[in-house]
C-alpha cells in the first residue's frame, strides 16, 4: 500500500498578520506613486497626500467595491470549534477573522438535538461570535425540505409529509418532535406517545418513565398508520426505539400493532421484508464515533444505526438488508444541500443575486473525522464545479497516535482550526500571518 502522506502537514498553530496580495510600495511623491500603481496594472487606485501630521506620506484608495474572495470555508462543530461545550482554542479567531474579511463560511454539523435558532443562539454566546441560522447546517435541517416534497434533488419516494404521520426520535424526542413542528410537520408522534398508549409494547420497566411520563401525548388514534420514521439525533433510550421501529417494519403499511404477511416469505424478493408498505426510515447522521468532552472519542448516532440494523438482521435471518436513508456527512444529499446554504448567504452578505456572482472555486472543508467531514468532501461533485478541499485537524476524533493515518485521505492534516484556515488562505494568496 502506497505510504501515506498527506499533501500537507502544518504544526500545531499558526500567528500572524493578513495584508491584501497588493502590499503598497512607500512613493517618494504622488506622481512616482501613481506611474508605479500604474506598472502594477493598478490604475484605478487613487494616490492621495495626507500631510496632517508632518512630511507629506501619499497613499492610494482602492474605490472599487471588493472583488468577493473565491473562496469560502465550511467549518465542523464538534472536535472542531467546540469540545461539547467548551471553545477549541483559536476557534473564535478563525471565525472572527472571516467576518472581518467578508469570507463566507457555513457551520457544518452532524449535530442535532436543538432547532437551529436555538442551537446558534448557544453557540454566539459559547464562540463570542455573532451567528446566523443563515449559514448553519445540523443533521437534521435537510429533513425539512420533506416537509413539502422530496429532499433537493434527489429523488425519494415520499413527496410531502406535512400532514401524514411521522415517528420522531432522538436523545429528547419531545424536543425533537417540537423541532419537525418548527420545520412544518403537523403530525409528530414519539415513542413515548406509542408507549403511553400500550404499555405492553414494551415488557419492561421503562428507563425514562418520568420523560416519557412527562411528555407524551395521545396519538391521533390507537393504532394509527406512520408514514415516515426519522432519528433526528442519538436516541437515549435503545432498546425502546430500536422495538417500536422495527415493530413498525415489520408491520403492514405502516399501521401500529399490525404484522405484514409477507414477511419472511420466500417466495417474494427480499423474503418480503419492507415489501408491504412500511414506512421509510431516515437516520440523519452516520458518525459511528464524535468527538465529545471526554479524552476517547464516543458513540454517536451510526453506533445507534448499526445495533437497530443488528437486531433486524437477526429478525429477517439475514435475509434483506436494512432499507433506509442516512443523510449527514458524508452523504452528497447533505453536502448538496450545505452547498446551496452557503451560496445563498454568500449572495446575501455581497447584497446581490447569486446569479450575479462568480461560483465559488474552493470550499475548505474543516473537519476532525475522516469518515465523515474528509471523505464527505473528498467524494462531493460540485454541480457547480466548486471543488470542495479536505482539511483535518488533530484536536477531534482523528489522532495519529490512536488510528494511524486517516482513512480518508485530507488535502492537509493541520493543528487546529485556526492553522486550517491560515494554510487556505495562504493557498489563496492571502498572506496569512495575522492568524
Ligand atoms: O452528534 C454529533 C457528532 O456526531 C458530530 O458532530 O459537529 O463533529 O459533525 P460534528
Ligand atoms: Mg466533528
Amino acid at each position: 500500500m502506497r505510504a501515506f502522506r498527506p499533501r500537507t502537514v502544518i504544526g500545531r498553530a499558526a500567528s500572524a498578520r493578513i495584508q491584501r496580495p497588493h502590499p503598497l510600495p512607500t512613493p517618494s511623491s504622488p506622481v512616482q506613486a501613481a506611474s508605479s500603481l500604474r506598472q502594477r496594472g493598478a490604475s484605478h487606485l487613487w494616490p492621495s497626500l495626507s500631510c496632517a501630521s508632518g512630511p507629506c506620506r501619499s497613499y492610494s484608495i482602492d474605490r472599487r467595491p471588493p472583488k468577493p474572495p473565491p473562496f469560502a470555508f465550511a467549518f465542523d462543530i464538534d472536535g472542531v470549534l467546540l469540545h461539547v461545550a467548551k471553545p477549541i482554542p483559536g476557534a473564535t479567531q478563525a471565525l472572527q477573522y472571516l467576518q472581518k474579511h467578508n469570507i463566507p463560511f457555513i457551520l457544518l454539523t452532524n449535530g442535532g438535538g436543538k432547532h437551529e435558532t436555538e442551537r446558534v443562539a448557544d453557540l454566539s454566546s459559547r464562540l463570542g461570535v455573532p451567528l446566523t441560522t443563515d449559514n448553519f447546517v445540523q443533521s437534521h435541517t435537510p429533513f425539512r425540505e420533506l416537509v413539502h416534497g422530496s429532499l433537493g434533488d434527489i429523488d425519494i419516494d415520499v413527496k410531502g409529509l406535512k400532514d401524514k404521520n411521522i415517528l420522531v426520535t432522538g436523545s429528547d424526542a419531545s424536543k425533537c418532535r417540537r423541532i419537525a413542528e418548527q420545520y412544518g410537520f403537523r403530525h409528530v408522534i414519539t415513542p413515548a406517545d406509542i408507549l403511553a398508549a400500550h404499555p405492553d409494547v414494551w415488557p419492561f420497566e421503562p428507563l425514562m418513565k418520568e420523560v416519557y411520563a412527562a411528555t407524551a401525548r395521545p396519538l391521533p388514534d390507537s393504532n394509527p398508520k406512520i408514514d415516515a420514521i426519522f432519528v433526528f439525533n442519538d436516541p437515549r433510550d435503545w432498546a425502546l426505539d430500536i422495538q417500536i421501529i422495527l415493530d413498525l417494519l415489520q408491520s403492514k403499511e405502516g399501521v401500529l400493532g399490525t404484522y405484514s404477511p409477507k414477511n419472511g416469505r420466500a417466495d417474494l424478493e427480499g423474503h418480503g421484508w419492507q415489501a408491504d408498505g412500511q414506512p421509510p426510515l431516515y437516520f440523519s447522521n452516520p458518525d459511528l464515533l464524535w468527538s465529545a468532552a471526554y479524552h476517547l472519542p464516543r458513540f454517536g448516532q451510526g453506533a445507534f444505526q448499526a445495533a437497530l440494523a443488528g437486531v433486524w438482521h437477526e429478525v429477517t435471518g439475514g435475509k434483506a438488508p436494512l432499507k433506509r436513508t442516512v443523510i449527514g456527512k458524508p452523504h452528497a444529499r447533505t453536502y448538496a444541500f450545505a452547498e446551496r446554504v452557503l451560496n445563498a448567504h454568500r449572495a446575501a452578505v455581497l447584497g446581490k443575486d447569486e446569479k450575479e456572482i462568480h461560483p465559488l472555486r474552493n470550499v475548505y472543508m474543516v473537519g476532525d473525522n475522516p469518515a465523515s467531514d474528509i471523505r464527505g468532501a473528498n467524494e462531493y461533485e460540485s454541480p457547480l464545479g466548486t471543488k470542495w478541499t479536505s482539511v483535518l485537524v488533530r484536536t477531534g476524533v482523528w489522532d495519529p497516535e490512536r488510528g494511524g493515518e486517516p482513512a480518508y485521505e485530507p488535502k492537509a492534516i493541520v493543528g487546529d482550526v485556526r492553522g486550517a484556515v491560515a494554510w487556505a488562505l495562504e493557498r489563496e494568496g492571502w498572506d496569512a500571518r495575522w492568524m
